[in-house]
């Protein structure tokens, strides 16, 4: 039966191009007040002004929901670690006394002290801790995350990870993109020899991954200390020979040049961006590669800097945002909580912030055509917000004002 959304006080669409937005089009809001929006077979209706939408020849026979305050396409989150057995608190506790990252990492600590617990955990009891996890995405109005295997870092490991987020999938609403991340760091039974590893993660794991259709995208994390430029360029191409589609962890923690090979390699989105130069930039715009910017784990570190939105919106990247949540640098699921950081501490608008978690982060996802807008045919994907004004979701921070969430057309969340 259809389902009429109405008493809207502001709809924000991002209804545009089918493309990313870039530019001064991420400004562009798509804004309708007093809006309706009218869903059937889990695809949208029609969406505008309520008397437009009333017309509708399905809007009289369609279940009536009158939700008040403000709605968006649902927050598409582009960039996650979801699967992690255990919380990393000896991590935190020496943060907090002052260790860095790499401290961290010198001490045992950081990425390689999650495999201990995912190799050991059974497929089953990962599948149904992320589906609780996704739970918390969903109260938060995320419709749809992407998830990155990465703490396995063997053959079995990464394979049981995607299968974990396969079965995973059937257990929530939550739409899972599953992302092969074997290539996060070098285990230690490869003692520090990144060659002979993603050699290795070239020849048994991605092709069984490709087989089985495990992963829609491919990931590297190009920093030092872990892969170089050039082994990320051709490893994320052999990657795409197989049919995956590519992203990058580049410039989180220094200018090193995995944005350039990123973009070389035809990546969809390069993430973080900490410290993009002219370069970097002028290579994302010209291969058309997203910058996918996680500023709530440059909040969580507690780090000076973040990333240059201002300047990447002005060269005409397009920029998503998504949480990174994982146990090491941003055990936080919220988007309402990026995007207030990205407005404060980033200086990007409420509209470009907003338009970044939606429609950009869809489209970092390669799945802007069907999601991550309000607009007919699209996937009935959105959030409903305790809000007058959709300006107050980046001005109150630290909670989620999510009031209902809805996937593929159905409520699958409410708040009581
Ligand atoms: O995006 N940089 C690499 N990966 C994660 C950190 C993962 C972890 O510390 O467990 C990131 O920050
Ligand atoms: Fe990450």
């Amino acid at each position: 039966m259809p389902i009429l959304f109405t008493g809207i006080k502001q709809l924000l669409t991002f209804a545009g191009d089918n493309a990313p937005r870039a530019g001064a089009a991420m400004r562009e809001t798509g804004l309708v007040k007093n809006a309706a929006v009218l869903v059937d077979n889990g695809l949208i209706l029609a969406a505008g002004p309520r008397a437009a939408v009333l017309r509708h020849r399905l809007a009289k026979k369609a279940k009536v929901v009158e939700t008040g305050g403000v709605c968006l396409p649902g927050f598409v989150d582009s960039h996650t670690h979801a699967v992690f057995a255990e919380p990393r608190l000896k991590d935190f506790s020496m943060r907090t006394a002052g260790a860095s990252y790499q401290e961290i990492k010198a001490a045992g600590g950081g990425i390689i002290s999650s495999i201990g617990a995912v190799r050991k955990q059974p497929q089953k009891a990962m599948a149904a801790q992320l589906a609780a996890r996704a739970e918390k995405f969903l109260r938060c109005g995320t419709t749809t995350a992407e998830v990155k295997s990465g703490y396995g870092l063997s053959l079995e490991a990464e394979l049981k990870t995607l299968r974990a987020v396969r079965e995973a999938a059937k257990l929530t609403r939550l739409e899972l993109v599953p992302t092969l991340l074997a290539a996060h760091s070098v285990p230690p039974e490869f003692n520090g020899d990144a060659q002979k590893y993603l050699d290795y993660v070239t020849a048994e794991i991605l092709p069984k991954v490709a087989a089985e259709k495990l992963a829609r995208f491919t990931d590297v994390f190009c920093e030092k200390g872990y892969f170089t430029p050039e082994q990320t360029k051709d490893y994320l191409k052999a990657a795409a020979r197989l049919g995956l589609k590519t992203k990058v962890h580049s410039e989180q923690l220094s200018n090193y040049g995995g944005t350039r090979a990123g973009a070389a390699a035809g990546a969809v989105s390069a993430d973080h961006a900490d410290h993009v130069y002219a370069e970097d930039i002028a290579a994302m715009r010209d291969a058309g590669t997203i910058a996918a910017l996680l500023p709530a784990s440059n909040f969580y570190l507690g780090l000076a800097k973040y990333p240059p939105a201002r300047e990447l919106i002005a060269e005409g990247v397009p920029v998503a945002l998504a949480t990174d949540f994982n146990p090491g640098t941003c055990p936080c699921w919220n988007m309402q909580f990026v995007v207030a950081c990205a407005c404060t501490h980033c200086a990007m608008t409420p509209e470009e912030a907003l338009c970044a978690a939606t429609v950009n982060g869809a489209w970092a996802l390669s799945m802007g055509d069907r999601a991550g807008s309000v607009a007919p045919g699209m996937q009935a994907d959105l959030a409903f917000f305790e809000a007058d004004d959709y300006r107050e979701l980046a001005y109150y921070f630290g909670d989620s004002q999510c009031a209902m969430t809805v996937k593929h057309g159905r409520v699958v969340w409410q708040k009581r």
